[in-house]
């Protein structure tokens, strides 16, 4: 079966004889500057810990949560990444109908299949660059739909609409009694807060989800959470494992939410880099470059004369492992993504990609 997710390291080492550790990563989108140090020194030191049994329903990171997002501790949910929610939430849920955009993180689709939903899709157009246009969502978010998932920003794309425009589909699935899961999973990585944590005081059918995966890059950790109204949550934690987190995972939680420095540092360095690489990218005619609004970059190969499965073949023989599109629902093979790294391999993958675009234009 063909993966539908990134970072399959194993799978290129293997086909192309190449060492784990030589291969670069662009195919998953996490923070390249890692984990704030603290967590590495004081992870180390609580590495006897593993003989308990982690904190039941993950409390004292949800106390520090409240305190930092604002809320009740009982208005939030601990996941072992925020994947794990998206299951539990459609458990609990169960929406007969349900909306989804292509393209999007395919995780909402395979989940509502578990609860045998029947999914409607909203295509998103190249001519409007895959923008949603939130009069043409209105249209398909009609009574029979039950859930709608919203991922802001939208992950590959980078795509991402204002809080007020969340306002807005808000509004108009409260009245017509849809409920919103909005997945905000890649937000800490924007340069302006459009969370809409603050709407769950105004309207009652909507869920907020968070990764700490990305940002924090601690994706082999898995920690996300969720906030939503006590009837959810409650009736999410009986659909739930007590030990979901394991304690390595809690204990990171709790490094990182006070990292106040590192989250400033690191902004500014994914900036620095996410410019540099889109720059470089742009200068390459015939393919085009949609803005990084968080750290990873959506290409349009169509006119460069490679698809992208030909691109990420000429880039994984070279130890160089990229996102190939093509298995997003409502893309083609004329599509890529990048994640944002260092500088130093950043330059590596624009040498090579420069080295056959470039020549072939
Ligand atoms: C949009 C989106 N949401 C959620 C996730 C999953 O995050 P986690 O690692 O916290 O389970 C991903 C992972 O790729 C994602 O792209």
């Amino acid at each position: 079966m063909e993966q539908k997710h990134g970072g399959n390291i194993e799978n290129i080492a293997e086909k192309y004889n190449i060492h784990k550790e030589n291969i670069i990563d662009f195919s998953v989108n996490i923070n390249f500057v890692g984990p704030p140090p603290d967590v590495y020194s004081r992870l180390k030191n609580e590495l006897e810990s593993i003989t308990r049994y982690p904190e039941v329903d993950s409390k004292t990171l949800k106390k520090k949560l409240a305190n930092k997002y604002g809320f009740e501790k009982d208005n939030y949910i601990i996941g072992n990444g925020a994947v794990e929610l998206i299951y539990i939430l459609v458990k609990v849920l169960k929406p007969k109908q349900s909306l989804v955009y292509a393209p999007t993180f395919s995780e909402y689709e395979k989940a509502l299949r578990t609860v045998y939903s029947q999914i409607n899709y909203h295509y998103l157009k190249r001519g409007n660059k895959f923008k949603l246009d939130i009069e043409e969502l209105k249209a398909d978010l009609t009574d029979e739909i039950d859930l709608f998932f919203l991922c802001n920003p939208n992950n590959p794309t980078g795509d991402f609409i204002s809080k007020e425009e969340v306002k807005q589909i808000l509004k108009h699935n409260e009245k017509h009694n849809i409920f919103t899961i909005i997945d905000e999973a890649f937000v800490d990585f924007l340069d302006r807060n459009i969370s809409a944590i603050s709407l769950l005081k105004k309207y009652d059918k909507i869920f907020i989800l968070r990764s700490l995966t990305k940002f924090f890059a601690i994706p082999g950790l898995r920690l996300g959470f969720g906030i939503g109204k006590q009837g959810i949550i409650d009736k999410m934690n009986g659909f739930k494992d007590p030990w979901n987190v394991n304690i390595l995972a809690q204990k990171a939680g709790e490094i990182i939410l006070n990292q106040d420095e590192y989250i400033k540092l690191t902004k500014k360095a994914i900036y620095k880099e996410k410019l540099f690489l889109y720059q470089e990218l742009k200068k390459i005619e015939k393919i085009e470059v949609y803005y990084p609004n968080a750290n990873y970059i959506f290409i349009d190969l169509k006119n460069s004369g490679y698809n992208s499965t030909a691109v990420y073949e000429k880039l994984a023989k070279k130890g160089i492992l990229i996102r190939n599109c093509r298995n997003y629902r409502g893309l083609d093979d004329n599509y890529i993504r990048i994640a944002v790294k260092s500088r130093e391999d950043n330059k590596k993958l624009l040498n090579r990609l420069k080295s056959f675009l470039i020549i072939n234009n």
